[in-house]
């Protein structure tokens, strides 16, 4: 394996499933305490720095939000030892300026998530760490980001709060009006555990929300249709690569 330094690793969600551009492929197959990952970590050269793919979901789509082994997935980046991680999330949009396209770096996070294994030190012996997550993203990365973006020149909204909901299904009308009153911006599936194991484990984190719908009731729409957020999920994809080019 190579030794030279992984500056950043991206967890790609849905409709990422391998980053355009990278060149000198490396697979790593990693095991780790937790479990297997979601798959082969995926490094190579990109623009001048050395970054890391791993598919959230499986190179296939085959794991759902909460089977995803988000414990694994965390702890074999930071065995690669990569310098940061940026997770990708497929999102609905609930605050107006959120709608379908629209690409986010959220600052908050509500956890509405269950049974999800979110803690390294939820195993027999490990020593008990209760985490500062008063801000859950990484302030210096979210930066790196937006300042990356406005050199791309693709348009981002910076902040907001992401609400991680425990999907498989989408949500009623009246749970996203809850979010809503809550304070949530955005809704995902995938946001948490991910950003706080990336908290207990020191790497630094931040999360690029492409929003592939709005949630439910917050647009015209009486249902959300599939094709449509897969539509608007491939545009909001293919602005991705141009962003990660521009980091420092
Ligand atoms: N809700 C939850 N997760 C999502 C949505 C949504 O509306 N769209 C894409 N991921």
């Amino acid at each position: 394996m190579s030794t030279s330094h992984i500056a950043y690793a991206v967890i790609g969600g849905t409709g990422l499933y391998q980053l355009q551009g990278l060149e000198n492929i490396e697979r790593v197959a990693l095991d780790t305490p937790y479990g297997k990952p979601s798959g082969d970590v995926v490094c190579g050269d990109f623009h001048g720095r050395r970054f890391a793919f791993l598919a959230r979901h499986g190179e296939s789509h085959s794991l759902a939000p909460h089977r995803v082994n988000y414990r694994a997935n965390v702890h074999a980046l930071h065995q690669l030892g990569v310098g940061a991680v940026i997770g990708v999330n497929a999102v609905g949009g609930i605050r107006e300026d959120m709608g379908p396209r629209v690409l986010a770096l959220p600052d908050q996070i509500i956890d509405y998530t269950y049974g999800r294994l979110n803690s390294f030190c939820d195993v027999e012996g490990a020593e008990v760490q209760h985490v500062d997550f008063t801000e859950p993203y990484t302030a210096s990365l979210r930066k790196a980001l937006l300042q990356a973006a406005e050199r791309a020149g693709v348009p981002v909204v910076d902040g907001g709060c992401y609400g991680a909901t425990q999907g498989p299904r989408l949500e009623t009308r009246a749970e996203i009006a809850r979010m809503r009153r809550d304070g949530c911006d955005l809704v995902g599936m995938t946001g948490m555990p991910e950003a706080v194991l990336a908290r207990e484990i020191g790497l630094p984190y931040a999360c690029l929300s492409l929003v592939a719908n709005w949630a439910a009731g917050c647009g015209d729409a009486v249902e959300i249709s599939l094709d449509e957020i897969f539509a608007h999920l491939a545009a909001a994809t293919a602005e991705v690569p141009k962003i990660l080019a521009e980091l420092p």
